[in-house]
């Protein structure tokens, strides 16, 4: 096939015009574009020309080739539009439509923004800090010091970087934070107390995975000061937290414990959700489940942080706690395993 044997551009459009129906607009389409159609047996013989014709026709063949596309196109159209072309064509305008696949959030997702949506209805703005953190915040800051035994309570994953001798003394040391506690610091270096923050984040332990352990999950850290903040303001915020959070009422109870960040600290229990403190296998038969660390801000921490401590004059004190987002959103949606959360299993992940 050649270009002089091709019909012309205007014969070419007086056809397509005379089209009626999608049917024979879509024969034209291959006659003239089609794999096999003539303007490519054109494109294809252009190779035997001379150097001069070669350049000239192919630039014809292709100029017709964009215009025959653009009549085609705007031919379709006009008749989709008119309908002119369907008259072949069958539709049941009763059927119904077809739902579009909507997205949904993940269940830490919705967890984090219920915790939020209730923190901050008491008051709490919410602070965000990154994951990778340095040993400073991470651990010296919160009064856990260098070969200090308490830093064996988080194993960590340290970040491999050439650090000077300089960096190390300066405890920039990288690493991925263990918990969401030192933006606390960060947060108390440039803000003067009163102040109400809620941390939520994502953490990162460097140990053996199992139902109940994975090496990253979610944190909220939070923390509260002022001139007298107490632990009865952090019960009485915690259990509101939970009551709303279960949507039922929820006791809970303080024991004493060991944070270094914290004195005194505790571990905070709340009345099991499945027996309501009878005993039951959930619950061990005790009647409670353990929920989350807290305990009042250690003075070493504020002043690391640049905050006067109470006792001194115009000092400031307050609680601050880590609750894990998981183990919540665990008991919440009675899930067993810490680790479907990553997954990415659809048979889990559409149950929410
Ligand atoms: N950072 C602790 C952890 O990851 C949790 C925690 C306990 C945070 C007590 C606190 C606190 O702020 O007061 O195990």
């Amino acid at each position: 096939m050649k270009l002089e044997n091709l019909k012309t551009e205007s014969e070419i459009k007086e056809e397509i015009e005379r089209v009626d129906n999608l049917n024979e607009l879509n024969k034209i389409f291959k006659k003239y574009l089609g794999k096999k159609g003539e303007i490519a047996q054109i494109l294809r013989s252009i190779k035997d020309l001379s150097e001069k014709d070669r350049k000239e026709q192919g630039r014809k063949a292709n100029d017709l080739k964009n215009q025959i596309n653009f009549l085609i196109k705007e031919k379709t159209k006009k008749l989709q539009i008119t309908g002119e072309g369907m008259q072949n064509e069958w539709f049941d305008f009763t059927i119904p439509g077809k739902k579009p696949v909507q997205g949904h959030l993940h269940p830490l997702t919705l967890t984090k923004r219920k915790f939020q949506e209730i923190f901050q209805e008491m008051g709490f703005s919410i602070v965000e800090g990154t994951e990778i953190e340095n040993e400073w915040y991470n651990f010296d800051a919160l009064n856990i010091p260098k070969n200090h035994p308490a830093r064996d309570l988080w194993d960590t994953f340290w970040i491999k970087s050439k650090a000077t001798k300089e960096i190390k003394a300066k405890s920039e040391k990288l690493l991925l934070r263990t918990h969401t506690s030192p933006i606390q610091v960060r947060y108390m270096e440039k803000n003067n107390p009163p102040l109400r923050i809620i941390v939520p984040g994502r953490i990162f332990r460097h140990e053996a995975t199992d139902a109940s352990h994975e090496i990253n999950f979610y944190q909220l850290e939070g923390l509260m000061l002022g001139k007298d903040v107490s632990v009865a303001n952090f019960k009485a915020i915690i259990k509101e937290f939970l009551s709303r959070f279960f949507e039922k009422e929820i006791k809970i109870r303080l024991r004493p414990s060991y944070f270094p960040f914290t004195e005194p600290s505790f571990e905070i229990d709340m009345s099991c959700l499945n027996c309501k403190g009878k005993g039951c296998s959930v619950c061990q038969q005790t009647g409670w489940l353990e929920l989350m660390g807290a305990g009042m801000v250690h003075p070493n921490v504020l002043k690391a942080a640049g905050i006067k401590p109470a006792g001194n004059n115009a000092g400031s004190q307050g609680f601050a706690f880590g609750i894990g987002i998981d183990r919540l959103a665990m008991m919440k949606y009675k899930i067993e395993d810490v680790r479907l959360f990553y997954s990415g299993d659809l048979r889990f992940l559409e149950q929410f």
